[in-house]
């Protein structure tokens, strides 16, 4: 299967409170948004990689990126919001793809067997994505956000991941509907969901892919690789 990898990294990073761009953020002496491009490089099917900068960060990102020294990488400017930099990652990209994978900028600990999965779960349906069962038991809250309305049910719920793998021309199709719309999600099969353009599989997430958010999210993210490398 022929794909290209979308990577959002447009995000200022707020919940972290960093005064650079989360995703220029060094983890073991590597940007993270190259962390967690480089591993969709080794996969053959893997026709180009299109990361979604900070317009006004361009440039760092393209030194950075320049560094993989593979013509399949660009960097290109983002939107204001998540759904908008993958709408116009998704516009710079190859029109000649089976499939899309979009991956976070914030997720640098993606393994090549999740990205197998993902792929493999695309297999018979429209989308895929990694999904962890819940631990916590969660209460749906009424609007004003005070009283329980009820408790869904636990061993149904899923948290998602990336990356999410969408077949091309139905992942083109939402985004066209949905900017019509203007209709946002916060992950990207729920557009396939939303406008019921097929199944949508979930195949087994991994905690080692955790998203970098808080301070503590990235403390723990220096310690890992500081474990990996034995200092
Ligand atoms: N993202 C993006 N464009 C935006 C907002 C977010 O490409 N306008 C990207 C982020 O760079 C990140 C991914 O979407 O890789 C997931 O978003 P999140 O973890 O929320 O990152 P930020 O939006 O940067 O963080 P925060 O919400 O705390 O500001
Ligand atoms: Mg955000």
């Amino acid at each position: 299967m022929i794909f290209s990898v979308l990577i959002p990294a447009a995000g200022s990073g707020e919940r972290l409170g960093s005064s650079m761009s989360k995703a220029l953020i060094e983890i073991g002496g590597e940007a993270m948004f190259l962390r967690a491009a480089k591993p969709f490089l080794r996969f053959a099917g893997c026709q180009e990689v299109v990361i979604a900068a900070p317009a006004r960060d361009l440039s760092e990102f393209e030194q950075h990126a320049q560094r993989l020294a593979d013509p399949r990488v660009r960097v290109i400017p983002g939107g204001a919001t998540r759904q908008e930099s993958v709408e116009r990652a998704l516009e710079a990209s190859s029109k000649t793809c089976d499939a899309l994978l979009v991956h976070d900028a914030a997720r640098p600990f993606i393994t090549d067997s999740l990205i197998a999965s993902v792929l493999d779960g695309l297999r018979d349906c429209s989308a895929s994505l990694p999904g962890l069962p819940l631990k916590d038991t969660i209460k749906l809250v009424e609007d004003e956000g005070e009283f329980v309305e009820h408790t869904l049910p636990r061993d149904r719920l899923y948290a998602a991941q990336t990356p999410q793998a969408i077949r091309a021309e139905l992942f083109r199709e939402a985004h066209s509907l949905a900017l019509n719309d203007r209709w946002t999600a916060t992950d990207d099969v729920a557009l396939i969901e939303h406008y019921h353009l097929g199944n949508v599989r979930i195949v087994p997430g991994s905690e080692g892919n955790f998203k970098i958010t808080t301070p503590e999210d990235l403390r723990r993210a220096q310690q890992l690789v500081a474990q990996a490398s034995g200092s």
